[in-house]
C-alpha cells in the first residue's frame, strides 16, 4: 500500500468551489437584497458544471465518468452494504457517491437554467429577459425553489454518505478531496495534478468575478452611493442605466406631470385608475389643485398612461401592483395599492418624516430610477436618517 494521488487538482478545485457556491446561493436566496450575489454564485455553478462534464471525459483516471459509471441498482446495493457495514472500499468514487455526483450535476444544470429564466422574467435581466410573461415566471420560480430544496436533500445525502463511508473504512474522505491523496495498492493508476488546468479555471473564475463586480454589482453600489445627495421633490432623479429594458417614454406626459412631482410611471397603476385620475384633473389630490390641461392634452397623456398601465405587466412592479388591486377597486394613489403598502410596511416613521422624503409619493427619494419608471432592486436605497 502507498500514498497515491487520486483526485487531480482541477477536480478538487471544482468540488470545493461548487460546494461553496451552493452554500452562498442557498443563504442569499431570500428576498432581493442579495440577488446580485445569488445570481453570481448561480452562474459560477453553471460554469463549474460545464467544466465537470468535460473533465469527465478528459480528466485523470479517477475523475472520468468511465471510472464511476454504475447502474442505480449497484448504487442501491452499495447503500445497503454500507448499512450492513460490509461495503467494500473503492479507491475512486463508490457507486452511491457516483449516483450523488450525477444527481448533483443534473440538479445544478436544472437549477441554473430555471434561475436564468426566472431572473429574465422577474427582473428583466440576463439572456432570458422578455421570454416569459410574469404569470409563467411565477411557476418557473416555484420550480427553481423546489429544485433547490431537492438539491439540498441530495447534498445532505452525499455528506451523510461521506461520513458513513469515512467511519466504515476509517479514512477521512473529505480530507482526501482536499489534498487528493489516498492510501491505495501500488499498482493503482496515479492522477497527475494538472496544475495548468486548475490555474486556467482560477483565472476564468477571477475574471468572471471581476467582470461581475464591475458590471452587475457596480450598479448597486453606485446607486447606494447616491443616497448622500438630498433630493428636491421636483428635481429629476438621475438616470441609472440598467441592463433591464428601457420603458416607453412620452414627452408631453413627462412635461405635464413633472411640474409638481416625479412623473409617476404609467405601469404603477391600472388603466382604470389613470382614467379616474385624469377625469379628476380639476381637483388633483388637493383642493383647488387644477392641472389645467386642455382636452387634447388630456387625451394624449391619458392614451400614454393607459397604453403602458399596470395591466400590461411591462415591469415586475406593474405585474405585482396589478395583481394586488382587486378588480372591483380603482385606487387613485399608487401608495394605496396593497402591493405598494406591503413593500413599504417596514419603513419607519422617522424615515417618512425625514426632510429628504417628507411624503410617500416622493418615490425618487429612495428609488434613483423612479424617473425612468423601472424600480429596480439595485436602484433602491433608504436615505440615511438625519442625526
Ligand atoms: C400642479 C401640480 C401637479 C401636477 C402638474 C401633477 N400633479 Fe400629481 N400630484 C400633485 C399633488 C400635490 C399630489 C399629492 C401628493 C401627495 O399627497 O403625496 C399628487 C399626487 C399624484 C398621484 C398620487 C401619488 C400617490 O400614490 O400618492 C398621482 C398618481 C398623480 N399625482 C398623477 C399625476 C399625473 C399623471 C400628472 C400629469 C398628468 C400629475 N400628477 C401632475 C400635484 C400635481
Ligand atoms: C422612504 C423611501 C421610499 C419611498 C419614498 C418609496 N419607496 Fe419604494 N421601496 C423602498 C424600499 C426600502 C423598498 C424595498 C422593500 C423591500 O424589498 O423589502 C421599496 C420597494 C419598492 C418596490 C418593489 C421593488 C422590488 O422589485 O422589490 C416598488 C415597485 C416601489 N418601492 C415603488 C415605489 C413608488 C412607486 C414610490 C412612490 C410612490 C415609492 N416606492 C416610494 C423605499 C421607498
Amino acid at each position: 500500500m502507498q500514498r497515491i494521488l487520486i483526485w487531480d487538482l482541477p477536480t478538487r478545485v471544482f468540488h470545493w468551489t461548487l460546494a461553496s457556491c451552493f452554500a452562498v446561493a442557498w443563504f442569499t436566496s431570500e428576498g432581493d437584497r442579495w440577488l446580485a450575489i445569488h445570481v453570481f454564485a448561480g452562474y459560477l455553478m453553471l460554469g463549474l458544471a460545464g467544466f465537470r462534464l468535460a473533465w469527465g471525459f478528459v480528466g485523470s483516471h479517477f475523475s472520468r465518468f468511465s471510472n464511476f459509471w454504475f447502474s442505480p441498482k449497484v448504487a442501491l446495493r452499495y447503500v445497503r452494504d454500507v448499512l450492513q457495514r460490509r461495503a467494500e472500499r473503492y479507491i475512486g468514487h463508490n457507486p452511491a457517491g457516483s449516483a450523488a455526483i450525477y444527481l448533483l450535476l443534473v440538479m445544478v444544470l436544472a437549477l441554473g437554467a430555471s434561475g436564468v429564466l426566472a431572473l429574465g422574467g422577474d427582473e428583466q435581466h440576463g439572456i432570458a429577459a422578455d421570454w416569459f410573461s410574469f404569470d409563467q415566471i411565477q411557476l418557473i420560480k416555484q420550480v427553481h425553489v423546489l429544485l433547490a430544496k431537492v438539491m439540498m436533500l441530495v447534498v445532505v445525502g452525499h455528506v451523510t454518505g461521506v461520513v458513513a463511508e469515512s467511519l466504515l473504512h476509517r479514512e477521512n474522505l473529505a480530507h482526501s478531496m482536499l489534498h487528493g491523496y489516498k492510501v491505495a495498492p501500488a499498482h493503482t493508476p496515479r492522477a497527475r495534478s494538472k496544475a495548468s488546468v486548475a490555474f486556467v479555471m482560477l483565472l476564468v473564475m477571477i475574471g468572471f468575478c471581476g467582470w461581475w463586480f464591475a458590471y452587475a454589482v457596480d450598479r448597486q453600489i453606485n446607486s447606494q452611493a447616491w443616497h448622500g445627495a438630498p433630493k428636491a421633490e421636483t428635481a429629476e432623479a438621475p438616470h441609472v442605466r440598467f441592463v433591464g429594458k428601457v420603458l416607453p417614454d412620452h414627452t408631453l406626459w413627462r412635461k405635464e406631470c413633472k411640474v409638481c412631482h416625479t412623473p409617476f410611471y404609467p405601469a404603477l397603476l391600472p388603466a382604470r385608475s389613470w382614467e379616474r385620475v385624469m377625469a379628476g384633473q380639476n381637483e388633483h389630490f388637493e383642493p383647488n389643485n387644477d392641472l389645467e390641461m386642455d382636452p387634447q392634452t388630456v387625451q394624449a397623456v391619458l392614451k400614454f398612461l393607459v397604453d403602458n398601465a399596470a395591466d400590461h405587466h411591462f415591469t415586475e412592479a406593474a405585474y405585482k401592483i396589478d395583481r394586488s388591486v382587486p378588480t372591483t377597486e380603482t385606487p387613485l394613489r399608487i401608495t394605496e395599492t396593497p402591493y405598494w403598502i406591503g413593500k413599504h410596511r417596514d419603513i419607519s416613521d422617522a424615515v417618512w418624516k425625514s426632510p429628504r422624503v417628507k411624503r410617500k409619493s416622493n418615490c425618487a427619494a429612495c428609488h434613483s430610477d423612479a424617473d425612468a419608471g423601472t424600480f429596480e432592486d439595485g436602484a433602491m436605497q433608504l436615505p440615511k436618517s438625519e442625526p
